[in-house]
């Protein structure tokens, strides 16, 4: 099992969430890539399972300069695809993820497991609920 994790994050705590995913997720066997999306690859597409992350950014949405027009370059490869979505939020209430897990619905993508969102950085019970997050991406 494959698992390639993209993500954008400013201030790191997507990317802490990035790494935990990724270590439960090895935990359960699979073989897992994390890449920063400006190092994304079309080759990065190649795998069992797509997870992408991004926090709340402008109001309530995708980071516009990076992320944004990475997700929208894939829209027209999701349909089917197995698809997870996570990242992290300041003060507002999880809507960007609701937004974006819509539309990922909405284009065809499997979502693999309820998106995951935690406030500023994952600490404690919310660092293991990343970890489990990954691990139950792989089953
Ligand atoms: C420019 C900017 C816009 C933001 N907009 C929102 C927002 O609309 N809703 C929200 O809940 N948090 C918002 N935040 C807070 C971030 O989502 C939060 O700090 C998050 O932890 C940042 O994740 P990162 O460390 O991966 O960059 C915003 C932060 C910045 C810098």
């Amino acid at each position: 099992m494959k698992v390639n994790i993209v993500y954008w994050s400013g201030t790191g705590n997507t990317e802490a969430m990035a790494n935990l995913i990724r270590q439960g997720a090895e935990s359960k066997g699979a073989e897992v890539q994390v890449k920063p999306v400006d190092q994304a690859q079309d080759a990065d597409l190649n795998c069992d399972i797509l997870a992408l992350g991004c926090p709340s950014m402008g109001e309530e949405e995708l980071e516009e300069t990076e992320f944004e027009p990475y997700f929208a370059s894939l829209e027209k490869q999701l349909a089917g695809r197995r698809l997870a979505l996570f990242g992290s939020y300041g003060w507002g209430d999880g809507e960007w993820m609701e937004d974006w897990t819509k539309r990922a619905r909405d284009l065809g993508a499997e979502l693999v497991a309820t998106s995951l969102v935690v406030n500023e950085g994952p600490e404690g019970d919310e660092a293991q609920r990343c970890r489990e997050y990954g691990a139950a991406l792989v089953g």
